[in-house]
């Protein structure tokens, strides 16, 4: 027999499998490019179990996830729910080719709904986009039954919603926007207009490199933040900003066509038909109210005692940078922190830093390091 071995000229690799990478996102606050700094930040304390309350895109959970962690993803809006569910609790399921292929295939024995179709003409995609959103969402739900493979598919789909989105948004009626023949500023007309089936595949495969075995029971949870139980070793919250105007993020609002379509047979009942964009029913949210965002702050610190706190914020919101820190410190012995200035999309403010705060309650506290940090502030308070 032939050796082909000894005949090589260099030393045959073991088959490696591709390393896992947290996939492009477009979210408003995402941390996706913040999450290194983020994580030298707080590699050196002492935590096993960890929450990642306002999970939002799981960028940071993923990096929790990536480091070993026993990870808990929670987010309020439930297609949020769906993106921890496939990268953050999936450890091993993908999608494959011969499964995408099905979901474009309508299926003659399945009597199909039309309600995007119906509502939505003329609103956010093209009458021949919002029929095939109709059959796609549909079959997603009929032809997969495996949760993890419906939850990737379902990335794939409002990663495809939103780059075809001017803004990548859904807070306007401005499909009129991609269809006017004028020169732009901003945008990327050509990206709108690739086919939804083009999108799909490229953010499946996406999702599918960014799925990887931890070793550890990660959960993805569809909670209010105080709704969750204690007791995790570090909690990580990242909550919508609020600006020192008081006008915050109001992620229900910004993105309810997504939320509609991870409820797609519940959505013709909660949406608001006075609306020209037929959002859904309007939330109310202590997180997104200037008299009350203070109290909601207060009662997280309080509800986690037991934990290690970091939060994310911005320097100029409400509350801002001094008064966080101070709340912070009714609540933990220490608290250190690390700012990073930033310029953030959508926004001219070039004043603004992204603030860290951690906050905790151990004995021999004086020993900790301060925060490591790319920008020289980072301080022990
Ligand atoms: C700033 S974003 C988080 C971004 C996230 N860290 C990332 O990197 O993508 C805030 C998130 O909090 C979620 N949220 C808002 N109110 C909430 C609440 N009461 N409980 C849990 N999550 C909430 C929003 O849906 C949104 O995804």
């Amino acid at each position: 027999m032939v050796d082909l071995v000894s005949q090589f000229p260099f030393p045959l690799m073991p088959e490696v499998a591709l390393a896992p990478v947290f996939p492009s996102t477009r979210y408003q606050g995402s941390k996706r490019k913040l999450v290194d700094w983020i994580w030298k930040n707080i590699e050196q304390l002492e935590f096993d179990t960890v929450l990642d309350a306002f999970g939002g895109t799981g960028a940071v959970a993923y990096r929790f996830k990536q480091a070993g962690k026993q990870v808990t993803y929670n987010d309020l809006l439930a297609f949020n729910t769906t993106i921890g569910l496939a990268l953050i609790e999936n450890s091993q399921v993908v999608v494959e080719t011969d499964e995408i292929e099905l979901l474009f295939q309508r299926d003659p024995a399945y009597d199909y709904d039309h309600f995007i179709a119906e509502t939505f003409e003329g609103i956010y995609f093209t009458q021949a986009e919002n029929i095939w959103l109709d059959m796609v969402i549909q079959n997603i739900d009929h032809r997969l039954t495996d949760p993890f493979k419906r939850a990737l598919a379902l990335f794939a789909l409002y990663q495809a919603c939103l780059v075809k989105r001017p803004y990548n948004l859904f807070h306007r009626k401005n499909l009129y926007i991609r269809e006017a023949n004028v020169k732009r500023s901003f945008g990327n007309k050509k990206t709108w207009d690739t086919p939804f089936e083009r999108h799909f595949r490229k953010f499946v495969a996406e999702a599918n490199t960014a799925v990887f075995d931890n070793a550890r029971p990660n959960k993805a949870l569809n909670q209010d933040v105080m709704a969750l139980s204690p007791g995790y070793d570090l909690v990580y919250i990242d909550p919508p900003y609020m600006s020192r105007k008081g006008i915050s993020v109001d992620y229900h609002a910004f993105y309810h066509f997504l939320e509609g379509l991870t409820r797609y047979k519940e959505w013709k009942n909660q949406i608001d038909y006075s609306t020209r964009h037929r959002c859904l029913l309007h939330r109310v949210s202590p997180w997104n109210d200037a008299e009350q965002i203070y109290g909601a702050f207060d009662a997280l610190a309080e509800h986690f005692a037991g934990s290690i706190l970091v939060i994310s914020y911005r320097s100029d919101g409400i509350p801002p940078h001094d008064d966080l820190v101070k709340l912070l410190r009714r609540h933990r012995h220490t608290v250190t922190q690390a700012v990073l200035p930033q310029q953030y999309a959508l926004s001219r403010n070039t004043h603004s830093k992204e603030l860290l705060l951690v906050g905790h309650n151990r004995r021999g506290i004086t020993e900790y390091r301060p925060l490591q940090t790319n920008h020289p502030k980072a301080t022990q308070l």
